[in-house]
């Protein structure tokens, strides 16, 4: 990475303000955290300003506030997590600036860690208000960014701020480049890419740059329906981006031109409904009724994939191959997740939908690498910059 990171820096002392990407999934009742791997994510960079004495202020978004106070988007329950895995008080800042704000950070002493308020509760975060962004930077000698999953927006708390502080990457940021540019860079072959999910227009742009590294693609997931589309198959309600079909056969066809191996599924799960009670049926993929739809990849498809998938030495995972949330639709995606997770080869999970699938599995640590992030490690493998590492002070060639 051409960036400087907090190893390249005097941190001693100083108050640094840390950019985190605290979004971590809650339970819709009790509002429980249900998987703090984002939290444990960030414990390197964290540790490593504590042993160094630096005064710590993280700051994060937690869900979609817009702008405004809600209750249970508070970063408490954030701050109690952090503090039970780090073993050291995390005190929660009553907003994330401001003259109260500006107190509890002057009251920090070197290796103190203070979480600021959810940083969306503020309309100016999201629309990368200068001024917003100079209260942020007034907290802090140095800014570290280590929000990967939130390093494709161009908010104040992950781009603006840079503008004010010396801003250099953290641990956790520094780690996803690596290994994600790794696969751009220097995947070892044969490398697959498995992609499911439900939109084709979410993955195009991966599954466009990764083209000319991959040895074979497996599409898999309600995005499978639209390739199937463009192969003239009847996909009966299946979630169909109409205007993805022209694309999807573009793309099929200069797969087969790069000498590309790609396997769509030869059979599938269908349901009448999206829903647990509903009836579910396996059909292969030329018998789809007319008024179901495409819930989970089939059993022939598991063996085809896994097939294929053994014998490669490098495998990226996007999307899950069915609608997992609902188990009786789940067997594709954690078949999947059973063979990766007992491969010798190198196995990379993107963020999102894919990392909680794996995650719930307890599959987590079997995998070479799970990425932090969902809508940014998408654009990153799509070959574009991510704003918040572009925002990071260069190293000196
Ligand atoms: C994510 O969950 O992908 C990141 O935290 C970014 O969240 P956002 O999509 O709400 O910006």
């Amino acid at each position: 990475m051409n960036k400087l990171t907090i190893r390249d820096i005097d941190v001693g002392s100083k108050r640094v303000l840390v950019r985190a990407d605290f979004n971590v999934p809650l339970d819709g009742e009790t509002g429980a955290i249900t998987d703090d791997s984002r939290i444990q994510a960030t414990l390197p960079t964290i540790n490593y300003l504590i042993d160094r004495g630096a005064r710590v202020i993280l700051c994060s978004h937690l869900g979609r506030p817009k702008g405004k106070v809600v209750e249970k988007l508070r970063l408490a329950i954030v701050a109690q997590r952090l503090s039970q895995i780090l073993g050291h008080s995390v005190e929660v800042a009553p907003d994330s600036i401001g003259a109260e704000v500006e107190k509890a950070v002057a009251k920090l002493k070197p290796g103190d860690v203070l979480l600021l308020e959810n940083i969306r509760f503020h309309p100016e975060e999201e629309a990368n208000d200068a001024s917003f962004a100079q209260a942020l930077a007034r907290l802090a000698d140095i800014y570290v960014n280590d929000a990967f999953g939130a390093s494709h927006r161009a908010h104040a708390s992950v781009v603006g701020v840079a503008n004010y502080l010396p801003a250099v990457a953290g641990l956790l940021v520094e780690k996803e480049i690596k290994v994600l540019g790794s696969i751009l860079a220097n995947p070892r072959h044969p490398f697959a890419e498995l992609a499911g999910g439900a939109k084709v227009s979410d993955k195009l742009s991966v599954l466009e740059n990764t083209m000319d590294k991959v040895d074979c693609l497996l599409i898999g997931g309600s995005m499978a329906a639209t390739f199937l589309k463009a192969k003239s198959y009847q996909v009966g309600m299946s979630l169909v981006e109409n205007d993805k079909i022209e694309l999807a056969a573009k793309l099929m066809k200069k797969e087969a031109q790069q000498g590309v191996r790609l396997m769509l599924p030869v059979d599938v799960v269908v349901a009448a409904e999206v829903s647990a009670e509903s009836k579910a049926e396996v059909v292969s993929v030329g018998e789809i009724p007319p008024d179901w739809r495409i819930v989970d990849i089939g059993p022939q498809t598991i063996t085809n994939f896994s097939e294929e998938l053994q014998r490669c030495k490098t495998i990226f995972w996007n999307g899950p191959m069915g609608v997992y949330e609902i188990a009786q639709f789940a067997q594709g995606t954690q078949a999947m997740a059973r063979l990766l997770a007992g491969l010798e080869a190198t196995t990379i999970i993107g963020g999102g939908s894919t990392a909680e699938a794996v995650t719930e599995m307890k599959l987590a640590d079997k995998m070479t690498f799970v990425s932090t992030g969902g809508g940014a490690s998408l654009r990153f493998l799509g070959g574009k910059t991510l704003p918040g590492v572009e925002a990071l002070l260069n190293r000196k060639k």
